[in-house]
């Protein structure tokens, strides 16, 4: 077996980079889709309050705590709990991470590939070409899900195996301005439709009594997945972390660009859910409103297809090959953490690691592709239930077993007067007492 240098590990070549790889790891399906169509189904702007409280005073503490375990143990989740403690039972906590990692990741590139599916059915449609495009809108079409999850994979595949700086950082260096590029010029379409307004009104105008319990679960749930959290990696991405930057910082930079980027999302498609009603388009089944995946994979066609033209059709593709690009910046975040476990637990080439943990993941992928009622199931268990498993056994670790002050001693690096600040009381008091309550509270609701 070949040896793994030190530098396969590799690390960021700067700040910027770092934080751009981490909020593309942040930035996926789960804001550009997941996000606003919640909002839309489950309490408008009532719902875009509770997501920013649940984001800022429960995803963000966790935030810091992975990128500091992370980046003191310079290893992956597993190494990683191995290196800071001789307490058996964390490793097994950081392996959950890694398989919650390939799980999330066999769902998430059938669903990006349907995306990125979707970018080439507007040219067909375009063009006339109605076979082939009607061949791309079929959800359920194995054997083409079976082949853009593959084409999807063998992408993130080619940049993982390009190492941290010359891969990732690269990668998401140039998708991320072009990802914020995109939104914001859709946006700007978007916004001077008629009809819009009625979709701006939703979305900013909140009615406080449509929170209740299963609104703040959801939004605590969409929050963490969000933010990459639970799974190692944010540990993964800090143990690339020069000791020089500043970790409470940087955790806050990558969470604004998370909700900043969700948030445009959702100022991009409610009004765009509510210009397809004012063309005529069904967005409601019954009085509810239609599923987040026909939301986005059935009315938003339908949009761009009565615009039509030119214009209906640069919409379309634009618009999924923004879906695409988020949804990759993800996917090679979900794989670099089963690949670093692998070059340094097993001490395997990055390539070889990347290839073979990849391809194995892809046969997952397949099945998926196959059967797309597992995606449920997946997200059921790997998700909503496996994510705040690994925050809530990452704030058990901290308090009990590494400790919130070596935590502290490790934010020293690069913010050198953190002793000072407030930040020293007010994070240990959420990592041990706030956050716990609030995930475990979560995961006991998904189980019931
Ligand atoms: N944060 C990503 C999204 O919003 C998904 C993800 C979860 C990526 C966990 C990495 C780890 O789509």
């Amino acid at each position: 077996m070949a040896v793994a240098s030190t530098n396969d590990r590799g690390s960021w070549n700067s700040k910027l980079g770092f934080i751009l790889a981490a909020a593309g790891s942040a930035v996926g399906l789960g804001n550009i889709w997941g996000f606003p169509t919640k909002v839309a189904t489950e309490g408008g702007a009532a719902y875009l309050v509770v997501y920013l409280i649940c984001t800022f005073l429960i995803g963000f503490p966790v935030m810091v705590a992975e990128l500091s375990i992370g980046r003191k143990a310079r290893k992956n989740p597993v190494g990683a709990f191995k290196a800071l403690s001789s307490n058996k039972f964390f490793p097994l906590v950081g392996l959950w991470g890694v398989i919650c990692g390939v799980m999330i990741l066999s769902f998430y590139t059938v669903i990006a590939g349907w995306a990125f599916g979707f970018a080439f059915e507007e040219i067909f449609y375009y063009f006339g070409w109605m076979d082939a495009a009607n061949w791309l809108t079929d959800t359920g079409n194995g054997p083409k899900n079976a082949l853009i999850a593959s084409v999807f994979m063998l992408g993130t595949i080619k940049i993982i195996t390009g190492g941290v700086s010359d891969g990732i950082e690269k990668a998401t260096k140039t998708m991320m301005p072009l990802l914020i590029g995109i939104m914001v010029i859709m946006i700007g379409y978007v916004l001077t439709q008629p009809g819009a307004s009625e979709g701006v009104r939703e979305y900013l105008l909140p009615d406080f009594s449509k929170i209740n319990t299963t609104l703040i679960f959801s939004a605590m749930g969409q929050a963490f997945f969000s933010l990459s959290l639970g799974m190692g990696a944010l540990i993964t991405y800090g143990s690339y972390l020069n000791k020089k930057e500043n970790i409470p910082q940087a955790a806050a930079l990558v969470t604004i660009a998370d909700v900043g980027i969700a948030f445009l999302a959702g100022l991009l498609i409610l009004p765009a859910m509510y210009v397809a009603k004012n063309a005529g388009i069904e967005i409601f089944v019954g009085d509810q409103l239609a599923s987040s995946t026909d939301l986005v994979f059935q009315i938003l066609p339908a949009l761009f297809h009565s615009i039509g033209g030119a214009i209906g059709l640069i919409l379309g593709v634009v618009f999924f090959l923004l879906l695409s690009i988020a949804a990759l910046t993800s996917t090679i975040s979900l794989l670099e953490v089963p690949v670093s476990f692998v070059i340094d637990e097993y001490r395997v080439k990055r390539k070889k690691a990347a290839w073979s943990v990849g391809l194995g993941v892809l046969v997952v992928s397949i099945i998926v592709a196959f059967n797309t009622s597992l995606i449920g199931t997946f997200d059921y268990i790997f998700n909503n239930l496996g994510l705040p498993i690994g925050g809530l056994m990452t704030c058990i670790f901290i308090t009990y077993v590494w400790k919130t002050d070596s935590a502290i001693t490790e934010m020293e690096f690069g913010f050198a007067g953190i002793r000072q600040t407030i930040f020293v009381k007010v994070w240990p008091f959420f990592i041990r007492v706030i956050c716990p309550a609030a995930i475990l509270y979560n995961i006991i609701r998904n189980f019931v």
